[in-house]
């Protein structure tokens, strides 16, 4: 299996190869290139065009933009010898489940250190959403409270981790939250020659390109790749936890090194992925890709000369998983069902419903 993944020594786009490190190897973990098609959005300004980049359909059980760091780091740990992997994020954390399926891929075991409230630290955190497929993949959950995660940091718990893995004799391999360092930036660095060539394909030329931003390490990437390639697009981050000022200072510090109101929605951006959903067919996760759609339209609406008559690639970073960790607050919102009618003169017609009919022996 692992053999069969590894895309071997990786070649980096010319435009990137003075970067420094340069990846030596990566695996082959997503399905892509991930499909590009228009987006047709209501209520844009004139002339203004939207394209939407699938990336919530790159594979490896839903794991959205996650895989393509993955590709990376999960390298690098093979090529560490590691015998497990480690990582950190909030309860429904996108990040952890790509890395619990990743890591099965590859026959890594998988250790995730989960934020959760102070009430239910020491509960069974249950199987909804992200966390269903993180255990039926057999990861291993440590849970820390909200208040223990802020008060040591991710790193440290990690590293808290990793010690006690190697005083059992295992290899650990950290990965830091969100993936996001600047071995995991390269996977939005590729991107962006998967999106070049499929400009050409498409014989379009985007002005700008929308994405959410969390941990930051897709917009290093995104951003570092526009700078080096042809495409001269600019990159609108819509931020889904943090600050833009923290935010920017991060990934000024991922780019550089190249060289958490997460996860909580409101009533209208619930109603918003539903409309989306029903207008567009497009099902948008409420936690990041939908923020940043309303994010983006807002702005367009506020802004209508700053859009105008622009090509804009709208990245979904997938979190569908998410979806299900609302279902609760979307019970008035999602479509209606009803029993349906059928009285008694209905007639049965028998062998409806059968795939096949025994041909009768004469
Ligand atoms: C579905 C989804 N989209 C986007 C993001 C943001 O990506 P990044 O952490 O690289 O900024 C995240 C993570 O926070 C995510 O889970």
């Amino acid at each position: 299996m692992q053999g069969s993944l590894l895309r071997g020594q990786y070649e980096p786009p010319s435009w990137a190869s003075h970067l420094s490190p340069i990846p030596s190897h990566a695996y082959s973990l997503g399905h892509l290139p991930t499909p590009v098609h228009k987006w047709n959005l209501p209520n844009l300004p004139d002339e203004t065009e939207v394209w939407i980049k699938r990336d919530d359909l790159s594979g490896m059980q839903l794991s959205g933009n996650k895989v393509r760091k993955l590709e990376f780091l999960m390298a690098e740990a093979l090529a560490q010898g590691a015998d497990c992997v480690i990582t950190v994020g909030g309860i429904q954390s996108n990040h952890c489940l790509a890395t619990a399926a990743a890591a099965k891929y590859l026959n890594l075991d998988c250790y995730l250190i989960l934020g959760t409230s102070k009430v239910l630290v020491d509960k069974d955190p249950g199987l909804t959403g992200n966390l269903l497929v993180e255990r039926l993949v057999g990861a291993h959950i440590d849970l820390v409270s909200k208040e223990e995660h802020a008060k040591i940091g991710s790193e440290a718990l990690a590293d808290l981790l990793r010690r006690r893995l190697i005083e059992e004799g295992r290899k650990p391999y950290v990965i830091p939250a969100g993936g996001s360092n600047s071995l995991g930036t390269w996977g939005y660095i590729e991107a962006i020659r998967e999106i070049e060539q499929q400009s050409k394909t498409n014989k379009i030329q985007f002005d700008d390109i929308v994405v959410a931003c969390g941990s930051g390490g897709t917009i290093a990437g995104l951003s570092l790749g526009t700078k080096l390639s042809s495409l001269q697009v600019k990159v609108h981050p819509f931020s889904i936890c943090d600050s833009p000022e923290y935010l920017y200072n991060y990934t000024q510090g991922l780019i550089k090194a190249k060289g958490l109101g997460y996860a909580l929605n409101t009533n209208e951006e619930l109603k918003f992925v539903k409309q989306i959903a029903e207008d567009t067919r497009v099902v948008l996760d409420p936690v990041s890709s939908g923020k940043a759609a309303i994010g983006m339209l807002k702005d367009m609406k506020e802004n209508p000369t700053k859009w105008k008559a622009q090509k804009v690639l709208f990245i979904h970073t997938g979190g569908l998983l998410g979806l299900y960790d609302k279902v609760g607050e979307m019970v008035s919102i999602a479509g209606n069902w009803r029993k349906m009618e059928i009285d008694e003169t209905v007639p049965h017609i028998d062998g409806t419903g059968k795939m096949f009919k025994l041909s009768s022996t004469p």
